[in-house]
């Protein structure tokens, strides 16, 4: 028996490159686990008309956490063209898998550290440290949507909310409604862990990024929240930002900032951000993190032109499977993986294109392996 069993779930495009890459560190460690495999992706969208199969559901259910490569999403019309011809006009409808695993495994959590490590020519600046928590099930990815509006949903609004006055004399057909739900319950647990992060490691502020001024109910309700639970956090201060605002500053000063906290959409925009001021995506490791579960991800998408080529850049990976062994408590080991990869990256010797090197995504994998 192995001390862990965990879901290996490569999907589309270059995700199976990078998972190779991790694959290789962990064997370094002497991680000891057993890896099962799970389909996920395009292909079986294509295929079975359904990206994410029951059966990897299941084994998901039947591991401790999972490691998943990347996924390619397309557009509604786009996905139903590339139907197998006999599942066309069947209704299938594609929705994002990793967005599906988000919910179905209730991860209600969205850590990404955006860290400049010494040495990398892509940092923006040397001395950021930055890490994201977004708030991963709710807000406006929760997936209530309609289009057209369904009448009954027209006259419920319109009795119940002045400002649908508005829209009153515009058809049905030509209004799209996209829900921005956020719970009490989801808005404290996303600040209280960003107010525990900060705690466990001695930072001194915690920023709320939101937009209250504007979306007073949503917005307000994880800025109301965050206020209470900032009192419980003597010496970290509270900031509250406009995500507006927020992407500029951290253009202008991304080092004044520590720990941020966000809901599922503006988190996703501000990640992004905070991951281009380290190096870009090749760099930015992601952990979904539930009450029972967890799944860790590197940001970057499935960049399919190129799949297989194994060219693209494994670090995000590679800092991705620190934060998996980090959640197990395999702390010594997280250590060790980071501190090789700094090492690797601060020599630049071995370096895959983004960076200007010529190494290939298993020739980096296999550098840090050797520090390890
Ligand atoms: C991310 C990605 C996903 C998201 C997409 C692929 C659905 O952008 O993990 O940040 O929006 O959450
Ligand atoms: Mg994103």
């Amino acid at each position: 028996m192995t001390k862990y069993k965990i879901a290996w779930l490569p999907g589309d495009g270059v995700g199976n490159d990078v998972m190779e890459a991790a694959k290789i560190a962990l064997d370094e460690l002497k991680f000891d686990a057993e890896y099962i495999y799970g389909d996920i992706g395009w292909e079986f969208w294509k295929k079975e008309g359904n990206p994410l199969p029951e059966r990897t559901i299941k084994i998901l259910k039947e591991t401790d956490c999972c490691l998943f490569g990347a996924i390619t999403s397309k557009p509604k019309e786009e996905a139903e063209r590339e139907l197998a011809p006999e599942l066309k006009g069947k209704g299938y409808v594609y929705s994002s898998p990793i967005v599906r695993l988000r919910q179905e495994f209730k991860l209600h959590t969205s850590l990404r550290p955006c860290k400049a490590y010494k040495g990398n020519p892509l940092n923006y600046r040397d001395d950021i440290d930055l890490v994201v928590f977004r708030e991963n099930t709710e807000g406006l990815y929760s997936g209530v949507e309609f289009h057209p509006l369904p009448k009954e949903v027209m006259s419920s609004l319109s009795e119940n909310h002045p400002k649908m006055k508005r829209f009153k004399n515009t058809s049905l057909e030509d209004i799209a409604l996209s829900c921005r739900i956020f719970t009490r319950k989801a808005c404290q647990s996303i600040v209280r862990q960003g107010f525990e992060y900060a705690k466990k490691f001695n930072r001194n502020s915690v920023t709320v990024i939101e937009k209250p001024n504007v979306i007073r109910e949503t917005s307000g309700l994880m800025v109301r929240e965050a206020r209470k639970i900032a009192q419980e956090y003597s010496g970290i201060e509270l900031w509250e930002t406009n995500i507006d605002a927020m992407c500029m500053w951290l253009v202008k000063n991304p080092q004044n900032y520590s720990v941020l906290v966000s809901s599922n959409m503006f988190g996703d925009i501000v990640s992004d951000l905070c991951a281009q001021l380290i190096g870009g995506l090749g760099f930015a490791s992601s952990a979904n993190i539930g009450d029972d579960y967890a799944l860790f991800e590197p940001t970057h998408g499935s960049a399919p032109k190129y799949a297989g080529q194994y060219k693209v850049n494994p670090m995000a990976m590679l800092l991705t499977v620190k934060l998996m062994l980090d959640y197990l408590g395999e702390k010594e080991s997280a250590q060790r993986l980071e501190n090789s990869i700094a090492q690797v990256i601060e020599e630049g010797k071995v370096r895959t294109y983004d960076l200007g090197g010529t190494s290939s995504t298993l020739d980096v994998a296999k550098e840090v392996a050797r520090k390890i």
